[in-house]
């Protein structure tokens, strides 16, 4: 079988032969003529992630993007991601293989009624999870993400007496635990680590007596005060890595088992649980991958007023990294 398929063929179906390979080859092809990369988060389906120039989480993906020389970021990710990389990199072109790939935290809340907040609390400075929309960012001080948070809140907030946390409600109250600090909470959640339970920790535990259990920081406090570890993806990717320990359950979306496999082949791996899956994480496939960098599509915009607000909000959780 030639190379001659289209994206929209394996859309409707027209697969024969080793159409898998042929599909790889010729995303490979084009990424080359187009001078484009493909970005991948830590829970995208295993084929998503072998055929990624960088696999990592999502502050990680976003340094990459604004340190690549491609013209074309390919995210497979979700939309705030994509939006990140793009606020960051303002003059690459951003493309997002499936536009519906959202996160439900990041819609949790609005910019107005992040406003509204403000208004109740005047005297606050406002910390974001980066798992929020543009607009939201441009309305925060500083943004953070689970593997730094609780050195954004000791190091840029450490003399403020109150703090707006939007919008992972389970987040702040992990880094509220660990550095013993109050926030101004928003009932935010993402309801794919919310599937996780306490009785699912015990079970596993029985299961798999020698294993070290590893959760994130947005599972709800019964798993976070049990847990053997508390860690960001790339902090999870790093520990295990680095761990004598052979065996391990994993607290998180699915989807970073491959890596995690990938990278420790002789170590074992446990999901927390299989219900433990993204379903916006998993609409990213090989073939919307080929589409979009056939139709240079969907491309990821955002005005510039929000855009320049927004960076100034990221920028300082990089700055603090450094
Ligand atoms: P990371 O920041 O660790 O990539 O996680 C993002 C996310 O959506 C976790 O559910
Ligand atoms: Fe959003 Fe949760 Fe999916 Fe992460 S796992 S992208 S927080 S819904």
């Amino acid at each position: 079988m030639s190379g001659e398929y289209r994206a929209i063929d394996y859309y409707k179906g027209i697969m024969k032969g080793n159409c898998r390979k042929e599909l790889v080859d010729k995303i490979n092809r084009l990424k080359k003529e187009k001078n484009a990369v493909i970005l991948a988060h830590n829970y995208q389906l295993p084929e998503v992630q072998d055929i990624a120039d960088y696999v990592g989480d999502s502050l990680g993906l976003s340094i990459q993007a604004s340190k690549t020389n491609a013209d074309i970021i390919v995210f497979c990710g979700v939309y705030f991601m994509a939006e990140t990389a793009k606020i960051l990199s303002p003059e690459k072109m951003v493309l997002i293989p499936d536009r519906k790939a959202g996160c439900p935290m990041a819609d949790m809340i609005t910019a107005d009624e992040l406003r509204e907040l403000k208004v109740q609390h005047p005297k606050a400075k406002v910390l974001c999870y980066v798992n929020t929309t543009a607009e939201v960012k441009a309305e925060c001080d500083v943004c953070c993400t689970s593997g730094n948070a609780e050195r954004i809140v000791q190091e840029a907030f450490r003399t403020d007496d109150e703090i707006i946390f939007v919008p992972d409600q389970y987040l702040a109250h992990y880094i509220s635990t660990r550095a013993g600090r109050d926030f101004i909470l928003w009932k935010g959640y993402c309801p794919t680590h919310v599937k996780m339970l306490p009785e699912d920790i015990a079970l596993q535990r029985t299961l798999h007596k020698d294993a070290e259990v590893i959760v994130h920081p947005e599972c709800p406090a019964g798993i976070t005060s049990i847990a053997d570890k508390v860690l960001s993806t790339e902090g999870m990717c790093n520990y295990i890595k680095a761990s004598e320990a052979r065996e391990f359950i994993i607290g998180t979306e699915i989807g970073i088992i491959h890596r995690l496999q990938k990278e420790n082949p002789g170590k074992l791996f446990y999901p927390l649980s299989e219900r433990a899956t993204c379903p916006n994480m998993k609409r990213t496939t090989l073939e919307k991958i080929l589409w979009s960098l056939e139709e240079l599509g969907f491309e990821v915009t955002v005005p510039p007023d929000i855009m320049n607000k927004a960076r100034t909000c990221l920028q300082r959780m990089i700055d603090y990294k450094a």
